[in-house]
């Protein structure tokens, strides 16, 4: 047998999986269906990627070891996939001791191969990402080009991967080999802003925490969290310990990668295992967002749609579904309930499930609930057949692309002549008459036949529904790809079943209502089952024990601080919080809002219309829903005593300090 080797990423850990999230992963499970209609040995790999600082600084923020938090986290993931009818092979977490020891073989071999080397790193890091940028790749005010959010310099013991000797080696590959890194857009992504430049080797170990695996030879450092979760993909099949069935499944097929992370998987990656002496993934395919009124859907941004609700009240087909048509799998969507909804209503409840529900009851209706057996074929039936049995060649091509949404499509084709069928047909007056009794007969066949086929080309993406139909018109047997192409198959004589609506149709307005409504529960919901594991410390001791020192170690480093002199405007109390206060300042053409906790030192009276020094080039901070752009100067005594910094004389606000 054939064998097929799809992966997705390893997830960060995050009590909070939105539908961006479940995108790879559906669309995974589909591949892999498809894969095994067709004859396919598959194995999917997904799983979570556990270890590094950002996981490390959750674990202090809730308040748990990182261990107890991340094996508390794990159990919903697995649950939301089992909720979602998710089929994967393997669940790899990086914390499996299996997948530590292989994480030290690598990192052993490439050491004793001479591919790593000790020295120092100095540069930025972005926690959030757990990814090392040079100060020409960062934006604005030293935030991170991928996530936005103010990274940190550091300087520490590393251990480097000779990651730059591998670039002409990567060219190469690209231009070999077009299929390597799809789809195309992404290769010039890489082939412009990372490759032409030249490539920096890679700081490949940490030592200013430890929440990792150690370094085999140097127990002061830990794996950079990358390589470890990356190397999850061939722990996953074996590698180290199942020679056998490695050999059976490596090279993988495919990695689907959201685009934000193509980098590691089509320019790292590579390189290990180029290093390793490992056979390269055959391709990498760079998905694209799930955006939310035009952002990146992220829980810092508050504009999280989450997956359960969705399935509770829709079904997990409705979703699956959802996503994979609307969206083209290589470039971003953006989703809106209503879109949700309507397609719905149109796809789902219209096409798909009144052709079910008209077929079934027709035949229910004229022929005592027995499919008939067709006698006749006339022009119109050969077209149908035509499509019905050409249909699937269509969906092949697609989905040889991963072009989810065109496959839906064609597949939809389908389904809406097989609706116009039925228009053009007639059966109700073809019922009228005895002597049209054979041409009835075999207008209810075709549409049988051509839904038994309907039922197999639906089979990978919403096989729930798949099993409905095929319940419902008392098919029996294996579900076969090559069956699409035949003609006939069903049986006359079987009995069909009124299962009642698939997809009923939706009232929009109100079904949004409910949607939020469900949402707003989960949410409550989840915050006392956190409750129930996590102790979170007082905010201000996590900030200290998560606050990375920035390091200011030059006068260079100070000059970055951006200050300014501001006027505050106003004064007001946040509205969900009782000791803080909204400051609105002038400072010269712009105007902001800062929140601070100076309420119990100062009243609002005081502060309005004094001239204060600010930070200005903070990234901006949320604080109980208000968003906060900048930072304040002040000195403050041991007793509590605080005074805010200011300049002596009478400045425009707006005047830069430095
Ligand atoms: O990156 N739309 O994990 P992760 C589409 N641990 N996809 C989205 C999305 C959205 N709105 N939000 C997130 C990591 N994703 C690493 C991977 S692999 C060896 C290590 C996707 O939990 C994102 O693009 O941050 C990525 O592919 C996946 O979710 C996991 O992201
Ligand atoms: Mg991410």
């Amino acid at each position: 047998m054939k064998n097929y080797y799809l992966t997705t990423p390893i997830y960060y850990p995050s009590d909070n999986l939105h539908i961006g999230h479940t995108y790879c992963t559906v669309a995974a499970d589909s591949i892999k269906k498809y894969k095994q209609l067709q004859g396919y040995n598959v194995f999917f790999t997904t799983g979570t990627d556990e270890h590094g600082q950002k996981i490390e600084q959750k674990a202090i923020e809730a308040g748990v070891s990182p261990k107890e938090y991340v094996d508390n986290i794990v159990v919903s993931i697995k649950e939301l996939w089992k909720k979602m009818d998710i089929h994967y092979d393997a669940f790899e977490r990086s914390t499996d001791p299996k997948h530590e020891k292989v994480v030290q073989e690598i990192f052993q071999k490439l050491y004793d191969k001479g591919e790593i080397y000790k020295s120092e790193y100095e540069g930025y890091y972005c926690t959030p990402c757990e990814t090392f940028w040079t100060e020409a790749q960062l934006g604005e005010g030293h935030t991170c080009p991928d996530c936005g959010r103010v990274t940190q310099l550091n300087k520490e013991e590393t251990y480097f991967f000779r990651l730059s000797k591998y670039r002409d080696k990567l060219l190469e590959l690209y231009e070999k080999n077009p299929e390597f890194l799809q789809p195309l857009s992404r290769k010039h992504e890489m082939v412009n802003n990372f490759l032409k430049e030249g490539l920096e080797d890679l700081s490949v170990s940490r030592s200013s925490f430890d929440w990792g695996v150690k370094v085999p030879f140097d127990e002061k450092h830990v794996v950079y969290v990358w390589v470890d979760a990356l190397s999850c993909y061939l722990t996953a099949i074996g590698y180290g310990s199942d020679e056998e069935k490695f050999n059976e499944f490596w090279p993988a097929n495919v990695h689907l990668v959201g685009k934000e992370i193509v980098r590691f998987h089509a320019i790292i990656w590579p390189a290990l295992l180029m290093a390793l002496d490992i056979e390269l993934p055959k391709q990498i395919f760079g998905h694209g967002w799930i955006l939310f009124d035009n952002d990146k859907m992220s829980k810092s941004k508050g504009n999280v749609v989450y997956p359960e609700p969705i399935i509770k009240l829709y079904g997990s087909d409705a979703l699956k579904y959802f996503l994979l048509r609307e969206f083209s799998f290589g470039s971003d969507g953006s989703f809106t309930k209503e879109k949700f909804m309507k397609r719905l209503n149109s796809d789902l409840a219209n096409d798909l499930g009144n052709l079910l529900s008209r077929t079934v009851s027709m035949v229910e209706k004229y022929n005592d609930g027995y499919i008939p057996e067709a006698v006749e074929a006339e022009d119109i039936d050969k077209e149908l057949i035509d499509l019905a049995t050409t249909t699937s060649q269509r969906v092949d091509e697609a989905m040889n692309h991963f072009e989810f949404s065109v496959a839906l499509e064609e597949i939809w084709k389908l389904i809406r002549r097989c609706n116009k069928y039925i228009d053009e047909t007639t059966p109700w007056i073809l019922a009228k008459e005895e002597s049209k009794k054979q041409r009835l007969d075999s207008v209810l066949y075709n549409l049988s036949d051509s839904l038994r086929i309907v039922s197999i080309l639906i089979q990978p993406f919403i096989s729930d529904t798949s099993k409905k139909i095929r319940k419902s018109l008392n098919l029996k047997g294996e579900v076969k790809w090559e069956d699409t192409n035949s003609w006939g198959l069903s049986q006359p004589g079987e009995k069909v079943k009124n299962l009642g609506v698939l997809f009923p149709r939706l009232d929009i307005e109100a079904e949004i209502k409910k949607l939020d409504e469900e949402n707003e529960k989960l949410a409550k919901e989840r915050a006392e089952e956190k409750a129930k594991w996590q102790k979170p410390v007082k905010k201000e001791e996590a900030e200290e024990k998560v606050a990375e020192p920035v390091n200011i170690s030059t006068i260079d480093d100070f000059k970055k601080l951006e200050i300014k002199v501001a006027l505050v405007e106003s004064v007001e109390d946040h509205p969900n919080a009782d000791k803080l206060y909204l400051l609105n300042l002038k400072i010269g053409d712009e105007r902001r809002t800062i929140v601070s906790s100076i309420k119990d030192n100062f009243s609002k009276e005081y502060l309005t219309g004094k001239k204060i020094l600010v930070i200005t080039n903070l990234k901006p901070a949320k604080f109980r829903g208000i968003e906060s752009k900048g930072m304040l100067l002040a000195a403050e005594t041991a007793d509590g005593r605080l005074s805010l910094a200011t300049i002596f004389d009478d400045l425009p606000d707006g005047t830069v300090v430095g």
